[in-house]
């Protein structure tokens, strides 16, 4: 069985962490920011990746998720910033308007995702023309990579190498 996104235990599963300084010097290489007026960032967990696009300097950023729980814990997480706000939305059906963004990011989503092509179209009927679609997710060989202080779940699919096929399979392509 997979994560309970739903759960009211969810809430608070993606607020802990801070977006780690190679993601955003990574994305600055691959978009010039000062193109990007608004971002929306669909699959927004607890807002970690939506408050480093606003760190980086873009004026507008819009979290979606389709779990109302993960969502009061995003909005707790980022309450700091003025130019972040929440909304519920599916990522087959958003709710938001045709071209309205200049950037959408996909991060650590389209695993969880089983019509990938109706994920795909929903993203491009929200962004403008020349706009950005960033999708970054793990695949199986980086999600097994050895333990170390920056992957440890690798310590434990060492000792517990049933969780790694799980793992394995659960990051397949559907
Ligand atoms: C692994 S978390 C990633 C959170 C965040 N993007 C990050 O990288 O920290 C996946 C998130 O996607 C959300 N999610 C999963 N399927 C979704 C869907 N069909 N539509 C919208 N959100 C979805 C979950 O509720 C969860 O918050």
């Amino acid at each position: 069985m997979g994560i309970n996104f739903h759960s009211e235990k969810a809430r608070h599963t993606y607020t802990t962490r801070k977006a780690d300084k190679s993601w955003i010097d990574i994305m600055s290489n691959l978009v010039t920011i000062e193109d990007v007026s608004n971002a929306v960032d669909i699959g927004c967990g607890g807002g970690i990746y939506s408050k480093a696009l606003a760190d980086m300097g873009i004026d507008s950023v819009t979290g979606i998720d389709f779990s109302e729980s993960i969502l009061e814990g995003a909005r707790e997480n980022c309450k700091e910033y003025e130019n972040i706000s929440f909304e519920y939305g599916n990522a087959y059906e958003t709710g938001i308007g045709s071209e309205s963004f200049n950037l959408v990011l996909e991060r650590a989503l389209i695993h969880h995702i089983k019509d990938i092509q109706g994920c795909f179209n929903e993203a491009y009927r929200i962004l403008q023309e020349n706009g950005v679609y960033i999708i970054q997710d793990r695949t199986p060989d980086d999600c097994l990579l050895a333990g170390n202080d920056n992957h440890i779940r690798g310590y434990f699919f060492k000792h517990y190498p049933r969780l790694a096929e799980k793992e394995k399979n659960c990051r397949i392509c559907n």
